[in-house]
């Protein structure tokens, strides 16, 4: 009622950091940013609204959410030098590897915007990595398909305009489908942020060193491509598809996941922290829906994920381990729907996350208490013991 979260003292003892960004209540299924409801942000708000909120905390007037809008759209072209360099990855590179390096790459282009300490620097980075992430990962997908690189048109919005860059065919007329775009919207918003999980931490951690805000989330990037986190969507598909080819049928695999066989997870199922439906999942699952629908798309995957949700839901093994769909158990059925190869479906969770890991950073870099990352151990190894020349041994 105050306002204020009360946090008992030993979960104290075991976070990380305090932040007053984005709080989750693993147990309940609440997700907040900057103490709004994500259900009512996914409902009403825009992802470049969420993340001006998530950035500065607050929710922007008319005027500064329009002044936002147009610096960042003002910002999405990038050097002709970068294009290049984006050119040199070889057809077939991962792009989460190229993303990351990408985003590294941009603090040698735009050295003016490194300091971490200086408010307006980091509001100029703040801004060339919200408008650029969105034309590096319109190109990923291009240079994937061998189609050539598009210019941003800053008279279009930002969702809007990434579908453009990433699909249109030049010199012809695209006109995005407003279904996608909002899906596609609120996709990003589902995804901008969610406390301490690993890439964040990870850009906090970088960050701590003092090191530039695109060093960090570089970093994060890196850390959001494995499988357990952020990769975990591209995973998803990887084992619907592995199911369908295998010929067995849904409850054969989970058997097998049951049976704990080699490598074999219920990927995009699971949470750190959510022991309960993950708030974001039931919002994907309600979009893919409406998504298939209207790009009149009929995917029998879909009707798989939805029987091994169910199967899942009513099943001893995964109630006990509290295991539900997480966020990624869905969004990769839309992003393929909407026409995106399975490996770019890490590069839209990082276009997601972008303003959370931005957020972050710049919160930990204000904080006086803020001490370089440097976590302490258990040593388990070798008591002391005298060398042995290598003659002796
Ligand atoms: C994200 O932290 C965040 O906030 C992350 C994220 C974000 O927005 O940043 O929400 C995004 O990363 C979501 C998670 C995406 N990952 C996946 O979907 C990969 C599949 N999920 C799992 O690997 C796993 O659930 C984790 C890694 C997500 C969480 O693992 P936990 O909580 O550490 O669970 P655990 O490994 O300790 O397992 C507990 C039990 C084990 O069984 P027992 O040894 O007790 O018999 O649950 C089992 C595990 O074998 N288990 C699973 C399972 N996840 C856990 N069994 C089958 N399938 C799974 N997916």
């Amino acid at each position: 009622t105050t306002g204020k979260v009360t946090v008992d003292p030993g979960f104290m003892n075991t976070a990380s950091c305090e932040s007053q960004i984005t709080y989750i209540d693993g147990d309940e299924g609440i997700l907040r940013y900057r103490g709004y409801p994500i259900e009512q942000l996914a409902e009403k708000s825009t992802f470049l609204e969420v993340a001006y909120l998530l950035i500065n905390g607050e929710l922007p007037s008319p005027t500064e959410l329009d002044a936002f809008i147009t610096r960042v759209n003002r910002h999405t072209l990038v050097h002709e030098d970068f294009r290049t360099f984006m050119g040199t990855f070889p057809r077939n590179a991962h792009p989460m590897a190229v993303m990351a390096s990408a985003i590294n790459a941009l603090s040698t282009f735009y050295p003016e915007s490194l300091d971490p300490f200086d408010d307006d620097t980091v509001e100029l980075a703040t801004v060339l990595l919200l408008a650029k992430t969105r034309t590096i990962t319109s190109y990923l997908h291009r240079r994937a398909v061998g189609e050539p690189l598009l210019y941003p048109d800053y008279s279009r919005g930002y969702v809007d305009d990434f579908l453009r860059m990433t699909f249109a065919v030049p010199y012809m007329q695209y006109d995005t489908d407003p279904v996608v775009v909002d899906a596609l919207d609120k996709l990003l918003i589902l995804h901008a942020d969610h406390e301490q999980n690993c890439s964040t931490s990870t850009v906090r951690m970088v960050g701590s060193s003092h090191a530039n805000l695109y060093a960090s989330v570089a970093a994060g990037i890196n850390a959001l491509s494995g499988p357990l986190h952020g990769g975990a969507n591209e995973a998803v598909l990887r084992m619907l598809t592995d199911i369908q080819k295998s010929g067995d049928d849904v409850d054969t695999f989970m058997t097998r996941v049951k049976n704990k066989e080699q490598g074999v997870r219920l990927m995009g199922f699971g949470h750190r922290v959510y022991k309960n439906y993950d708030p974001r999942a039931a919002i994907v699952k309600s979009k893919a829906h409406a998504v298939l629908q209207a790009l009149g798309v009929e995917d029998e995957m879909l009707d798989m994920a939805l029987r091994l949700e169910e199967i899942a839901l009513n099943d001893d093994y995964f109630i006990e381990r509290k295991l539900y769909p997480n966020v990624d158990f869905y969004t990769g059925l839309i992003y393929k729907a909407m026409g995106f190869s399975p490996s770019m479906f890490t590069p839209l969770f990082a276009l997601g996350r972008m303003p959370g890991w931005i957020a972050q950073w710049r919160e930990m870099m204000k904080d006086p208490q803020t001490k370089i990352g440097r976590p302490r151990q258990v040593y388990t190894g070798a008591t002391a013991r005298d060398y042995v020349p290598v003659e002796n041994r």
